[in-house]
C-alpha cells in the first residue's frame, strides 16, 4: 500500500489545502493528513481544532485520515511506513523553504522521497495567515475556507465593528 502525508500547520485549513488533500488521495493508497508543530509560528487554532476541522472537511474522501504529531515529520514517516510527503507549492516564493526542508527530511530518512504539486491558480494568493487577518479585520474571507468552517473561524478572529459616531 502506498501511504502519502500531507503535513502542515494549518491553522486554520485552507480551499488551497484541501485541493492538495484531494488531489493527492486520487494518486495514494491512503493518505494522512499530519498536523505538525512549526516551532517559528504562535497557532491561533489548537492541535484538537486544526484536526477536528480537517476531519470535518475532509471525511468525503474515503482513503484520508488525520492526525496530530509532536516531532520530526521523517520519524512520522518511519512509524507509518509512509514512502512520500506530498507539498503544494504555490509560487516560486515558496521554493527554497520547501527545497530546505525536502533536503533535511531526505537526510533524516533517506527512504522519504518529498513530491510537490502545484497549487490550483484558483488558489495561489491563498495562505492560512491572509484567512487570519482578514477575518481578524471583519472581511469577508467566505472565498478562502470551506463554508463549514466560516462560523468557527468568524468567532475566534472577528473583532466586533466599532460604532460610528
Ligand atoms: O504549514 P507550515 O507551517 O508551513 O508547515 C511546516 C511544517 C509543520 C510541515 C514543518 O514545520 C514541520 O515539518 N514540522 C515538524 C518538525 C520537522 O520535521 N521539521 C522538518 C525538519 S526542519
Amino acid at each position: 500500500m502506498r501511504i502519502a502525508l500531507c503535513p502542515g500547520s494549518y491553522d486554520p485549513v485552507t480551499k488551497g489545502h484541501l485541493n492538495i488533500i484531494e488531489r493527492t488521495s486520487r494518486m495514494f493508497d491512503k493518505v494522512v493528513v499530519v498536523v505538525l508543530v512549526n516551532p517559528s509560528k504562535n497557532y491561533t487554532f489548537t492541535r484538537e481544532e486544526r484536526v477536528g476541522m480537517l476531519q470535518k472537511t475532509t471525511s468525503y474522501l474515503p482513503n484520508v485520515e488525520v492526525e496530530f504529531f509532536d516531532g520530526l515529520i521523517a520519524d512520522y514517516a518511519r512509524q507509518k511506513s509512509a514512502c512520500v510527503l506530498v507539498k503544494g507549492l504555490r509560487a516560486v516564493t515558496d521554493f527554497e523553504y520547501e527545497f530546505q526542508m525536502a533536503l533535511i527530511n531526505k537526510k533524516l530518512n533517506p527512504e522519504l522521497e518529498t513530491i510537490f504539486i502545484t497549487t490550483d491558480v484558483r488558489f495561489m494568493y491563498l495562505s492560512s495567515s491572509s484567512v487570519r487577518e482578514v477575518a481578524r479585520f471583519g472581511g469577508d474571507f467566505s472565498d478562502f475556507v470551506p463554508p463549514e468552517l466560516e462560523a468557527q473561524i468568524s468567532k475566534r478572529l472577528c473583532r466586533p465593528k466599532e460604532k460610528e459616531e
